[in-house]
């Protein structure tokens, strides 16, 4: 990977020096074509003047050509056919160097797409957190696609044009430099104008991309949660708010256009004005000798020459602005580092027994916000340690602590006695078998969403896994068994069912410690019970920290830390806490009461 360090604006250029060889082919190319370009008017020139009006050659043109006033059939013939072989040369250049250049940017783009694809993925989960749906896809697919047009622009359009120009305004200063400079002088007018409306464009097409990738995360926003939506019959409220969105992008989209088209027509109107003032200079000097017939046709052939890529300007300008605006917008991901990151030349320890303390932790998403506050307990080898408290107390957000999601403000943490923080991040990680509260399965088989968890796993293990968590006949029952189809984010399974591939996939993962975020949503009492059983299996020899929504699950940890509003209120046994008849005992309480399996009631004091 190339790599990417501070705010830098030229990272495109490493990708481009890799690619050198190509370029310079392709460059070699395109200032043939521009030679080809150059001469292409001048057979005619010869016709006019030499073939209709027999003007004699030069002495050096006549070792070459056929005398005009001697062989003048032949002498067309010959220019014809250059006419043509010049075509077909042009035709040729122009194949192979849109090639070369177009290949150039296809492989500059798999490139930049598949560095900056491993960079994000890489970026700590506080980045992907801030970043809004559709946008990160954006860039990853139409940003990095506008860089290719801009290297095809700059190798076909740009490149061959303005060589053309330059090698057209010599042969013209050489061949009557004062009606050059006149014809001339209309370039430096378009060159201006074309800047300009450059510039104008590219604010607008900044806006407009803007605009477009906030639609399109609203989108993916809307469409993502099609069932809430049409749960609550909102459709009607979705399209007020996509409508709102998209007049926002059409109107910076109708300012970009009124630039572009305004921008077209100017450059038309100097340029046939121009034509015209020449053509009828161009004439005047016929008719007094200075100029030949067949040089005025050059002259106008070269003028057209120059006014078609100036009048291409415009295109090219809009991919120039297309392309600055997703250079900087690549540029300022490349430039995102990962906040989580491991000591140079971390080593990880040969063993790891899975003791896990906390001390004094705290923790907030945000600076100034606290949302742990002074968490301190140890999780010993091969016990079970069991958080509880009521939704929002911080359970999960310490969970995510121990694998380093997010770092401590204050505090440390210890595996092994070792601070987390000195421990290579992915040896720690492949410690710790991770349960989420929201199970996230891949679009494969149940077998491969299992195998996941360890590299190299195959079918069997992950079979075998799930059988020593005891799911495998509940996994069996779903059509397909073990080969079923998950599809995107493993919606067409239920709740409980993707519950049970996750911990099938931490059981796999053979890790010393297992972190276990129970899913707060109900199951039924069977599923419910298969699957206390499978943690319990799970946690079994392992240190477990298991957060708990029902607390039957418990019921047999080895300590229980209660939580509230991100402080351990009470830790103990069950026994204790109970005969402590605080905090835990109401619980305990109110759940029985309520419920046969005694349940959590989620309310915060
Ligand atoms: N990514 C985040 N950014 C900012 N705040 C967050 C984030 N995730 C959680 N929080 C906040 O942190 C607090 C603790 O959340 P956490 O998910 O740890 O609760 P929990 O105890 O697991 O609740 P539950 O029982 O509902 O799963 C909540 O107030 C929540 O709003
Ligand atoms: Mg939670």
């Amino acid at each position: 990977m190339i790599a990417a360090s501070g705010a830098e604006k030229h990272w495109l250029r490493g990708y481009l020096l890799a690619e050198w060889r190509t370029l310079c082919a392709g460059s070699a190319i395109m200032a043939a074509r521009a030679g080809v370009l150059l001469a292409l008017p001048w057979p005619l020139k010869f016709i006019i003047d030499n073939v209709i009006y027999q003007r004699p050659l030069t002495p050096t043109l006549l070792n070459i050509l056929p005398d005009p006033l001697t062989h003048r059939l032949a002498l067309l013939d010959l220019l014809g056919l250059a006419m043509l072989g010049l075509g077909a040369f042009d035709a040729l250049l122009v194949f192979i160097g849109n090639r070369l250049f177009l290949d150039v940017g296809q492989r500059v783009v798999f490139k930049v797409r598949s560095d900056l694809f491993a960079h994000v993925q890489r970026l700590s989960l506080d980045f992907h957190r801030r970043q809004r749906g559709g946008e990160l896809m954006a860039r990853l697919s139409g940003d990095v696609r506008q860089l290719q047009d801009f290297i095809a622009a700059i190798g076909i359009d740009l490149l061959p044009h303005a060589l053309t120009i330059l090698g057209m305004a010599t042969v013209m200063l050489l061949i009557d430099w004062r009606y050059a400079l006149i014809a001339l002088s209309v370039a430096p007018v378009l060159f201006l104008m074309a800047r300009f409306y450059a510039n104008r464009l590219r604010k607008t097409l900044r806006l407009v991309r803007r605009q477009e990738s906030t639609l399109s995360g609203l989108t993916q926003e809307i469409l993502g949660g099609v069932q809430v939506v049409q749960a609550f019959a909102r459709e009607t409220h979705e399209d007020a708010r996509f409508g709102k969105q998209a007049s926002h992008s059409l109107a910076a989209s109708l300012q970009a256009n009124t630039v572009q088209a305004q921008f077209g027509p100017m450059m038309n109107f100097i340029i046939a004005a121009a034509t015209g003032a020449i053509a009828w200079y161009g004439a005047a000097s016929v008719i007094r000798g200075s100029l030949t017939p067949g040089e005025l046709l050059v002259f106008l052939a070269y003028l057209r020459g120059i006014a078609t890529p100036a009048r291409q300007f415009a295109k090219t300008g809009r991919i120039f602005g297309r392309a600055s605006v997703a250079l900087e917008r690549i540029g300022a991901y490349r430039a995102e580092q990962p906040s989580i990151t491991e000591p140079p030349g971390a080593i990880a320890p040969t063993t790891c027994i899975g003791r896990v303390e906390l001390s004094h932790v705290q923790f907030g998403y945000t600076p100034g916000q606290t949302i742990l506050d002074d968490i301190s307990f140890t999780l010993e080898p091969g016990r079970t340690v069991a958080l509880v408290g009521a939704t929002g107390s911080g359970k999960s957000t310490i969970a995510s602590l121990i694998p380093r999601f997010y770092d401590v403000v204050a505090g440390r943490i210890l595996l092994d006695d070792r601070p987390i923080t000195q421990l290579p991040i992915h040896w720690l990680r492949r410690q710790i078998g991770l349960v989420l509260q929201e199970p996230l399965l891949f679009q494969a088989s149940i077998w491969e969403n299992i195998a996941y968890g360890l590299e190299g796993a195959g079918r069997s293990e992950a079979i075998a896994a799930a059988r020593a968590v005891g799911v495998d006949d509940i996994i069996e029952r779903l059509p397909g068994g073990f080969d079923a189809q998950v599809n995107e984010r493993g919606l067409n399974l239920s709740g409980g069912q993707r519950q049970c591939v996750a911990i099938a996939r931490a059981m796999l993962c053979r890790a010393p410690i297992v972190i276990l975020d129970e899913p707060s949503s109900s199951l039924d009492a069977a599923t419910e019970q298969r699957l206390m059983a499978a943690l319990d299996r799970l946690a079994a020899q392992r240190s477990a920290l298991v957060i708990a929504h029902r607390l039957a699950t418990v019921m047999n940890a080895d300590l229980i830390l209660v939580l509230d509003q991100g402080r351990i209120v009470e830790r103990g046994t069950h026994m204790d806490l109970l005969s402590a008849n605080g905090h835990y005992a109401t619980l305990w309480q109110a759940s029985h009461d309520r419920d046969e399996t005694p349940k959590l009631r989620l309310v915060s004091r």
